[in-house]
């Protein structure tokens, strides 16, 4: 046993058993300071020392009142022993419960007093220890939450049952819900949007039934924003951690890719629709060819017929089949034209007007499919800068759309609602709507569900749109709204940026 570098303070006034205590005590390496009474010793306890050795009969008063300021005084950790006759156990007794860690009785055995003192400074030293130990443990857990928040990924910790443990802040900041409120909340049921539930709820039951240690996964969280309820793509690394209770815990990290993949989104589409103009160019130009030869014969034939007799009765049938060939030429222009456009001739155009217009192209197959379609637009014109033949093209097609997904009895409107900067056109139905995956294709060139149908309408609607700068979206909702942005004046052609259409359901 030793007590190498211990600082005693001893307080007794018997100066005989002092020396040998003292004595005793620096011999097995300890420094000590006496004192002989309780002023002394007051005065001395703010310096630095571990453990007080203190008589009970002091001169001036009990060592008893000494306990509490002896424990309490200086920065550190002490502990007190009690030195008394062995007349005066009491005392003792009631030395301990008052919180010195042990007694000594007179008169004492050197050893058995020494091994109370280094039991003493033990318990001191032990305590320090883990003093100093919690403080790092706290300073590295304040470094490891500083990083947790300062961080851009979302950090999760997740219960078995798939209810936040713990969140960082990037977390809540894209939630809009506090850290502190994050805590017990279901993930899934709270944030997942709906179609990825279930997706998720698998990823997290295999994690924590050990099928897995680590997955990752992609759902869409909604959100509440300045603009409303939104959708975000996050892309989750998970780790399952079993916790000392045994229960199972899943550690996911997300990050928002939400843009990353709306570009690739728009990178995937207009690479499609730059295949689908090649391909029209190429097709329309072999047809051309072909429709020019019969064309230019068909006039050779005509001049012929006009010679013979009864050429008026055999000219009326070459001239049905001229204007026939003349219309089909024009369908493939056409079709070229929309499908790759290159320039619009801009003027000024009347939206109200052009939805009014469209409207009455309409009335007829409406009519057949018993569909009321109205105009809801401002009776003083809306003017933006536009092509007006593309524009109608743009309405013709998605009123069509809203007219063929109609039922008996339903209704489609057209909605008109001029802004400072922009006009935004609305084609509305009360149809059986889009499903969340079709919606996500809609601008892709040839995507169709209907048995006849090209899968070209809305690709060409939207890259229309594009050419006047403008941006389509698509709502599904009790029905489908097709929102088509317009700037009020068309940007030149190195502002329109390639933009594609957004989709989404509207929940
Ligand atoms: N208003 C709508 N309601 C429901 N589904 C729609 C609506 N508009 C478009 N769609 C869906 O989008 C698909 C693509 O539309 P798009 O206009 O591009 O082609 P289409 O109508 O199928 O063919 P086409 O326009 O050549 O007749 C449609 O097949 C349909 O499934
Ligand atoms: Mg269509």
């Amino acid at each position: 046993m030793t007590l190498h570098g211990a600082s005693v303070l001893l307080v007794d006034d018997h100066d005989d058993l002092a020396a040998s205590l003292e004595e005793i005590l620096s011999d097995e390496g300890a420094s000590v300071a006496r004192a002989t009474t309780v002023g002394e010793a007051l005065e001395l306890a703010q310096r630095r020392f571990e453990v007080a050795l203190v008589d009970i009969g002091l001169p001036d008063a009990t060592g008893l009142s000494l306990l509490p300021e002896l424990k309490a005084a200086g920065d550190g950790d002490r502990e007190v022993l009690v030195i008394t006759g062995s007349a005066a156990l009491d005392d003792a007794i009631a030395a301990v419960k008052a919180g010195a860690y042990d007694y000594v009785l007179k008169p004492f055995d050197p050893q058995l007093l020494l091994s109370s003192v280094a039991r003493a400074l033990e318990q001191v030293r032990l305590r320090g220890e883990a003093l100093t130990l919690s403080a790092a443990l706290r300073r590295s857990e304040a470094n490891l939450r500083t990083m947790v928040d300062t961080v851009q990924a979302l950090l999760l910790v997740l219960d078995s049952q798939g209810r936040v443990v713990r969140a960082n802040r990037a977390a809540a900041a894209l939630t809009g819900v506090d850290v502190g409120d994050l805590v017990g909340v279901s993930w899934g049921q709270t944030f997942v949007r709906e179609q990825d539930r279930d997706q998720f709820a698998e990823v997290v039951a295999a994690l924590v039934g050990g099928q897995h240690e680590h997955a990752s996964h992609d759902h869409r969280i909604v959100v509440e924003g300045a603009a409303g309820l939104h959708e975000r793509w996050i892309s989750w690394a998970c780790s399952a951690l079993r916790q000392t209770d045994a229960s199972v815990h899943v550690y996911a990290s997300g990050l928002d890719v939400t843009e990353t993949r709306e570009l690739e989104r728009r990178t995937r589409l207009s690479e499609k629709l730059a295949a689908v103009g090649t391909l029209a160019a190429g097709l329309a130009h072999e047809i051309r060819n072909p429709l020019n030869g019969a064309h230019l014969q068909l006039r050779v034939l005509e001049r012929r017929v006009e010679g013979l007799d009864g050429g008026d009765r055999l000219g009326e049938p070459v001239r049905v089949v001229q204007s026939e060939i003349t219309r089909l030429s024009r369908l493939v222009d056409d079709f070229l034209g929309f499908a790759r456009p290159t320039e619009i001739h801009a003027s000024r155009v009347d939206l109200c007007e052009v939805a009014r217009l469209v409207v009455e192209l309409e009335r007829a197959a409406a009519k057949r499919a018993d569909i009321e379609v109205v105009v809801d637009a401002p009776s003083e014109p809306v003017i933006i800068e536009g092509d007006r033949e593309k524009l109608e093209q743009v309405l013709l097609n998605l009123v069509g759309n809203a007219v063929e997904a109609g039922r008996a009895g339903g209704r489609v409107e057209i909605g008109v609602h001029p802004g400072a900067t922009a006009v935004r056109v609305v084609v509305s139905d009360d149809g059986d709507g889009i499903s969340p995956d079709n919606l996500e294709r809609i601008f892709e060139p040839f995507f169709s569900t209907k048995p006849n149908g090209t899968g070209l309408g809305m690709a060409i609607c939207h890259s229309l749109v594009a050419l006047h700068g403008g941006e389509m979206r698509v709502f599904s909702e009790n029905g489908t709204q097709v929102e088509v942005e317009l700037p009020r004046r068309v940007p030149s052609r190195a502002q329109i940026t390639e933009r594609a259409g957004s989709a989404r359901p509207r929940s």
